[in-house]
């Protein structure tokens, strides 16, 4: 397991970028079990959807996103990253959609659904190391990623989870025929162009605190090496070029000091640097190259890439994290809410150099967003164009729109849901006949929380003010949640264990 038995109860928010005071709250009145949070009850499949608008000729494929859904009250407390992963996919075929949503069935879900109540307590709870079945539930609720046949649930304390389609069976948690010797990062990285998949994993109480792996195009784990770090870090997100991999190494840190003191073992250290290492994608340790920029605190990236002697990354940034009272940095700002400025994430950019040493950095929009995509066709190349949710006002992370950036214009066009609607990570469709790399959509959930209805909606990216081209209603209420994937219609009857 990556953490040990510790597993930080704030994790699910350190990756919202949501201030510590809020979460507080969350606690007292479980918002992640209420409205929208909420879990659905039914898996239910429904076919030849209504659409409002017009599904589009070169949209055919399958939209799944990823999220929490508790199968039963929890044991305690509950928090939002809890959940049992349940996946919401929706069927863009021959001009008619379907939807299904159907719980991933891992080994905890079908224990406790054997038992009929939760075996495991959450986030919020006291470890259990001597839980019969095991100190903790691999939900495997994060997100997902179609690579070399086999479309994966993943989530980074342990296995991925191996999904059919256009079912979403859970074939089975899946190791890489026993070469997976580490957790897997919920956000592993494909080069669309050589095929490869990059990731790694991370363990915040015994070294080695990262592990760093890349799969070959046909699926095989080709091998895992160590990184080494200073100290363990929470490390939620990583970055690809054509011919590096870039680990961020931020000052995030874990310390078992701290907790024999009575102190949250995860502290943001804000006289720390933020550590950017860049390493040749086959390389190991010993090619790894470190850079330091202020400390900050990122949890996903949009994209990197390589510009003469420069590696380029843009994600979103935010100056500190002070989850759970978690930060060493003095209180900056006063009210109910110290500290939130802190935490809010905004796009920026950094220039590495990798021959004269120097780090740039700089903040590319005032407007906060997180859940950053690009079109993956073009992961680890130059990308003109990159895609945000805008966060929404308001205690919990929701989104009101979605934001194109055109990058090298340095200008942006959103799309607002409208009043009261709220949705999630706009994932990038490519169209079937593209020619440019916008050529395509922007395909999320939105929930109307007056009409208490849920769609997924296809915004035009090239026309991104525009109203949805398509509202596909779903006959069921579709909860917010983490991330989602597109996989086209071609690869679908390949799908594979
Ligand atoms: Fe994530």
């Amino acid at each position: 397991m990556a953490l040990k038995g510790v597993y930080p109860e704030h994790l699910a928010k350190l990756r919202m970028g949501i201030q510590p005071q809020v979460f507080m709250k969350t606690v007292t009145v479980n918002p992640y079990l209420d409205r929208n949070f909420a879990p659905v009850q039914a898996e239910i499949t429904a076919d030849e959807l209504k659409v409002i608008g017009e599904l589009p000729p070169g949209l055919s494929g399958m939209f799944v996103r990823n999220g929490p859904n508790p199968q039963f009250p929890p044991i305690g407390q509950y928090h939002w990253f809890d959940g049992d992963g349940m996946l919401h996919g929706v069927h863009i075929s021959n001009g008619k959609a379907s939807y299904r949503n159907r719980y991933i069935q891992t080994r905890g879900f079908k224990l406790e659904r054997d038992a009929g109540r939760a075996i495991w307590s959450g986030l919020l709870e006291p470890p259990q190391p001597n839980n019969p079945y095991g100190p903790y539930k691999n939900v495997a609720n994060t997100a997902l990623v179609w690579h070399a046949g086999r479309f994966l649930a993943v989530w980074e304390g342990g296995e991925p989870h191996a999904i059919e389609l256009p079912s979403l069976n859970t074939i089975g948690s899946y190791n890489f025929e026993g070469k997976l010797i580490s957790p897997f990062t919920a956000h592993p990285k494909v080069d669309a162009t050589t095929g490869e998949m990059m990731f790694f994993g991370y363990s915040v109480a015994v070294p080695p605190y990262l592990q760093y792996g890349v799969v070959s195009a046909q699926g095989e784990l080709l091998r895992t090496v160590p990184i080494e770090l200073p100290v363990g870090v929470m490390m939620h997100d990583f970055a690809i070029t054509e011919n590096y991999t870039i680990f961020m190494d931020l000052p995030l840190t874990f310390r078992l000091q701290r907790m024999q003191r009575g102190e949250p073992a995860f502290m943001f250290e804000p006289d720390s640097p933020s550590r950017f290492g860049i390493l040749p994608r086959h390389g190991d340790n010993s090619n790894i190259r470190w850079f330091e920029a202020p400390a900050c605190y990122i949890f996903h990236t949009m994209n990197a890439y390589e510009d003469g002697d420069e590696v380029v990354l843009v994600a979103c940034r935010m100056n500190a994290t002070s989850v759970l009272g978690s930060s060493t940095q003095p209180q900056e700002h006063e009210g109910d809410n110290p500290g939130i400025q802190s935490d809010i994430p905004f796009l920026h950019r950094w220039r590495f150099n990798l021959k004269t040493g120097a780090v740039q950095e700089e903040q590319l929009d005032d407007k906060p967003g997180e859940f950053p995509r690009v079109n993956e066709q073009f992961l680890g190349q130059p990308t003109r164009y990159g895609y945000l949710g805008r966060s929404a006002a308001g205690s919990m992370p929701k989104f009101d729109g979605l934001i194109k950036y055109d990058l090298d214009a340095g200008s942006s066009q959103t799309h607002e849901f409208g009043r009261g609607r709220y949705g999630g990570e706009g994932v990038f469709a490519p169209s079937s006949h593209a020619t440019a790399e916008d050529d395509g959509w922007l395909l999320t959930f939105v929930h109307d929380e007056v009409e208490g209805t849920s769609e997924l909606v296809v915004v035009d990216v090239k026309d991104m003010t525009a109203e949805p081209v398509a509202r596909i209603l779903i006959p069921e209420r579709v909860p917010y949640g983490f991330h989602g994937s597109w996989v086209e219609e071609r690869l679908i009857p390949f799908s594979r264990q």
